[in-house]
């Protein structure tokens, strides 16, 4: 058998777990950014092996619903949805996706809800979850979620306070047998992806690589800003008041990193005049970022928008299609594989 058939062997033996989990391609996931991952991105990911993901943010049911039966009409191959747990409407947007029978859907920015996990599982769809620490993991194995991912802080937007090299070691060498496990956070080129199926991950989940996808709708000049950063722009959110616990966002350096400063101290200020109690004050930190997002992806606004990115921001460096930059990735991975096994 020559290297290069022994690799590629090697490779779909290594993402088998997560090709049959995701029931796409390749085990690798475009992870649900906001305003980013609608239905152009999405179906462009599973479309060309990959797993796509919707980001639903703060829309409502019925703005979920239509973008669904927008991106089924883009692709028939199997794509998920992501829900941020704080949302109020939790529930209905889960009854959106089993009424329109969604495979798998991803409970992100906290525990998932009690009932939530039953809610999706009653109509047959699988529950991925994120876990940021190894009791965290062990948990929700034990409430019945069917995968995770383990996402570092090397990544864009929200973040928490662990590399995915530490996660990854913690988590996988108990956990990677139990249930399929995707590592997330700082990945921008195969050889990561190697190290860390060969460590035991089921395949891998990758934002900012795919944010300037030829097909991603973020504004040129978003992505302009993308292809002129180096990993050390892609600096974390500082939390100014310890009494108000916000998560840090990893984003590119600008003008809007300082107005976050700004809104922190408005923010804890309401909180000390008793204007608003902690939950509405980290929603109103939250309603923020989608603002600020929204601003830099869709109106181009670079200098006061948020530009979330991940630290891998310095591996992307022109616009391509979802397609090749697959293509890419995979041949890396196997290339990584052979050398390795030389
Ligand atoms: C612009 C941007 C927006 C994001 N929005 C979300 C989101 O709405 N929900 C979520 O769970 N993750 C979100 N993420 C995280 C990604 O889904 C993914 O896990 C992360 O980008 C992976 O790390 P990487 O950036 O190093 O590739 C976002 C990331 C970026 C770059």
């Amino acid at each position: 058998m020559s290297d290069t058939l022994a690799a590629t062997d090697r490779l779909s033996a290594l993402m088998e777990r997560g090709t049959d989990f995701l029931g796409s391609k390749v085990a690798i996931l475009c992870g649900a950014m906001s305003w980013v991952s609608e239905r152009h991105l999405v179906s462009a990911v599973s479309n060309a092996g990959g797993f796509g993901l919707i980001a639903c943010g703060a829309m409502t049911p019925d703005l979920l619903e239509k973008e669904i039966i927008a991106t089924k009409a883009l692709t028939d191959k199997p794509f998920g949805v992501n829900l941020i747990t704080m949302h109020p409407m939790i529930f209905d947007l889960i009854a959106v996706c089993n009424r329109h029978d969604v495979g798998h859907i991803v409970l992100a920015g906290g525990l998932p809800p009690r009932g939530s996990i039953e809610a999706i599982k009653a109509n047959g769809a699988k529950v991925i979850c994120f876990a940021p620490a190894l009791s965290l993991a062990k948990k929700l194995h034990r409430s019945g979620v069917d995968a995770l991912v383990i996402e570092g802080m090397e990544a864009g937007g929200h973040i928490g306070p662990v590399a995915t090299g530490v996660l990854a070691q913690e988590i996988l060498p108990s956990m990677a047998t139990e249930l399929p496990i995707f590592i997330a956070g700082g990945i921008g080129h195969g050889e990561a992806i190697a190290a860390y199926l060969e460590m035991g991950a089921a395949g891998v989940q990758l934002g900012t690589r795919f944010a300037c996808a030829t097909e991603s709708i973020a504004h040129p000049n978003f992505k302009k800003a993308f292809f002129r950063a180096s990993a050390r722009d892609a600096v974390s959110s500082v939390q100014i008041d310890p009494r108000l616990p916000v998560i840090p966002v990893r984003a590119l350096k600008n003008a809007g990193t300082e107005a976050f400063t700004a809104k922190q101290r408005e923010v804890a200020q309401k909180l000390d005049e008793g204007a608003v109690d902690m939950g509405a004050a980290q929603l109103e930190i939250e309603h923020y970022w989608a603002g600020a997002l929204r601003k830099a992806v869709i109106d181009g606004d670079i200098e006061n928008g948020s530009l979330m990115a991940g630290q891998s921001v310095g591996m992307v460096t022109k616009e391509e299609p979802v397609a090749e930059i697959i293509e890419i990735l995979v041949s890396e991975t196997r290339a990584a594989l052979e050398r390795r096994a030389a």
